[in-house]
């Protein structure tokens, strides 16, 4: 039986060991692993550590203030680096979703390695899980944020070594430890959110235009889905196109959207969540009355496996 108490004094002891005085920069998304992540690595580390949140642009709606504020609250110093234009120069061009994360990857490190230059850190501490280990070993995707595991020397590539505290977890677990650390609810209920963010939910070429539109959508999903105990629920803007009819009765040939709404404990299995009549057609009318380029909303019932939680 897992017990948080007892991991989190093993893993306090365990980050004083491996970091030693070095100094140290985590970089947190507003999620439940990298916030766990950084209160170990605060209580642990103290002045030592540094938290960064990289804006890269493709975050939820409100994402950047709500983070801030919770971190503020915790007491623990943030700072926000404001990086958009990085981040949509380097996956400019990508369609393939393997690509696309590649390329995230790549500039998301980037980023990181000149932060930590800068703050004269050499560990990077970082919320990788069981999960994300395991799919990209099994081959399933190339989750960004494992590098050992492809063969990438973090130390010779980006310059800083990376210290990975919650690898052995998987998502549940990682939520009693948020919940043992005092953390918020709202951090650890949290529904995940994937590392390249709303990257992966636009199919095809990701542009700011693009991606504010499914940011628009994902707020309606989350907005109508927040009392339903789902794992995770958002939206996923296809490349195709369907005819549908404007306001004034003409021909419009408009954009399509999948809602994914899923239950499940650890992210390697999932089941489509039932959702009433009702909220599916709450959450249509909502979408295709605030994004008027919408014409088509489709509701995905696919379990994992065979489907992936994520389109990409
Ligand atoms: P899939 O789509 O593989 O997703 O069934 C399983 C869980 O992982 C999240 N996910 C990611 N998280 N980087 C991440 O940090 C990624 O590249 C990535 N791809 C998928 C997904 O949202 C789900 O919770």
């Amino acid at each position: 039986m897992f017990d948080p108490e007892e991991f989190v004094e093993n893993k306090v002891r365990w980050l004083k060991d491996e970091v030693g005085g070095r100094k140290s920069v985590v970089a947190v998304s507003g999620g439940v692993d990298s916030t766990t992540t950084a209160v170990l690595g605060h209580i642990a580390l103290g002045k030592n550590l540094d938290v960064v949140f990289i804006d890269d642009g493709l975050m939820r709606e409100g994402e950047p203030s709500r983070v801030s504020k919770i971190f503020e609250q915790l007491g623990i110093k943030i700072e926000v680096r404001k990086v958009d234009e990085r981040f949509f120069a380097a996956l400019k061009g990508k369609t393939d979703p393997e690509e696309k994360r590649r390329a995230f990857r790549d500039i998301f490190y980037r980023c990181l390695g000149e932060i930590t230059k800068e703050m004269g850190a050499s560990c990077l501490l970082q919320g990788t899980i069981a999960a994300d280990i395991v799919e990209t070993r099994k081959g399933v995707k190339t989750q960004h944020n494992v590098l050992e595991q492809i063969g990438i020397d973090a130390v010779q590539e980006y310059g800083f070594k990376v210290v990975e505290p919650l690898k052995e977890l998987y998502k549940h677990e990682v939520r009693a430890v948020a919940k043992e650390l005092g953390l918020p609810r709202e951090v650890f209920d949290r529904r995940p959110f994937p590392g390249p963010g709303l990257a992966l939910r636009v199919i095809g070429e990701v542009t700011p235009d693009r991606v504010e539109k499914v940011r628009k959508v994902t707020s309606i999903v989350e907005e109508e889905t927040a009392e339903t105990s789902c794992f995770q629920s958002f939206a996923v803007l296809m490349q195709d196109r369907a005819t549908g009819i404007d306001a004034e009765g003409d021909r419009n040939y408009g954009e399509i959207v999948v809602v994914r709404v899923v239950d499940s404990v650890d992210a390697m299995t999932a089941q489509p969540t039932r959702l009433s009549w009702e909220s599916m057609k709450k959450i249509e009318e909502r979408i295709v009355g605030e994004v008027p380029s919408i014409v088509r909303v489709l509701y995905d019932i696919s379990p994992k496996p065979p489907a992936t939680i994520e389109f990409e």
